[in-house]
């Protein structure tokens, strides 16, 4: 299996075939995903919300995000990885942007992600394309911006907001984006501007017609449960089998079942004996 590059959601759209993408924020997880041959792992910054319990995706920094990338990148080996550029990590200049894509980068991201798209991430985003780091653009329903569009609200519900969306894509492909996460749209909308664009739109609850899919692990997986979004199918119901797995550890630790022998180290008999300990434990 050969490592996926940004080559490859190019191809994969051009054939028409779909782009399965996931998030992860540890090593284990990702190591699971790469197995499976997901296309890419996005290590998001709803790590905050998902892994961290913090409300929203404010509060997480660049160097948090960093351990995570790092852990991800030392379990995929093949999967593309995106790093999530969180909150304020990249608005402030071109300088600081370019400073904290590298870091990921060197931390083992193969791709920045940026929300939005204004003079400024057009900018930063033909400056980190011109560095030679592949940028995920994200526009629709962007969570950095969640206090100035009022909440999680559907976007591009007008032909109006639609034409407003592909015309940002459009910006953000000529600056030089390999790709654009669209999320929370219209099915319909989102499949018009996926049509309307050569590179590759990945979207989240944004409907089929997108090039590529992507959707938090820990809610499809049923592990995360404190709030589950109408976009969100369950595959498998994580939250149920650990419970159960730490239910039953607990009881046998209580009732002395576990450890058992079988479970532990045993002393040999002169030792034992030295320490006066007769028979089994
Ligand atoms: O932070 C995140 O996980 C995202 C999504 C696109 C899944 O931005």
């Amino acid at each position: 299996m050969a490592k996926k590059t940004i080559t490859t959601f190019q191809k994969l759209k051009d054939n028409k075939e779909k782009i399965a993408m996931l998030t992860a924020y540890d090593y284990s997880t990702a190591k699971v995903l790469d197995e499976a041959e997901i296309d890419g792992i996005l290590v998001g910054d709803s790590l905050a919300m998902v892994a961290l319990g913090y409300e929203n995706t404010y509060n997480i920094t660049i160097d948090e995000m960093l351990i995570f990338v790092s852990a991800v990148a030392r379990g995929a080996k093949n999967s593309f990885i995106v790093g999530d550029m969180p909150f304020m990590s990249y608005n402030l200049s071109i300088e600081q942007g370019l400073e904290n894509a590298s870091k990921m980068i060197k931390s083992g991201a193969n791709a920045v992600k940026i929300e939005g798209c204004n003079e400024h991430i057009l900018s930063l985003t033909k400056r980190l394309v011109e560095s030679g780091i592949p940028v995920l653009a994200h526009l629709g329903l962007t969570p950095q911006l969640l206090n100035t569009l009022g909440g999680y609200k559907i976007q591009g519900k007008t032909f109006e907001a639609v034409e407003a969306i592909l015309e940002s894509a459009k910006k953000l492909q000529d600056a030089g984006a390999f790709a654009v996460v669209l999320e929370l749209l219209p099915a319909e909308s989102a499949e018009y501007i996926t049509n309307n664009l050569d590179i590759p739109t990945i979207g989240i609850g944004a409907g089929v017609g997108c090039s590529g899919q992507i959707v938090v692990t820990d809610d499809i997986l049923g592990k995360f449960t404190d709030f589950a979004p109408k976009f969100v199918r369950k595959f498998a119901n994580l939250h149920d089998i650990m419970l159960d797995g730490v239910r039953k550890y607990s009881k046998e630790v209580k009732d002395l079942e576990f450890p058992s022998k079988k479970e532990s180290f045993e002393l040999n008999e002169n030792e034992k004996e030295k320490l006066g300990i007769i028979g089994g434990n």
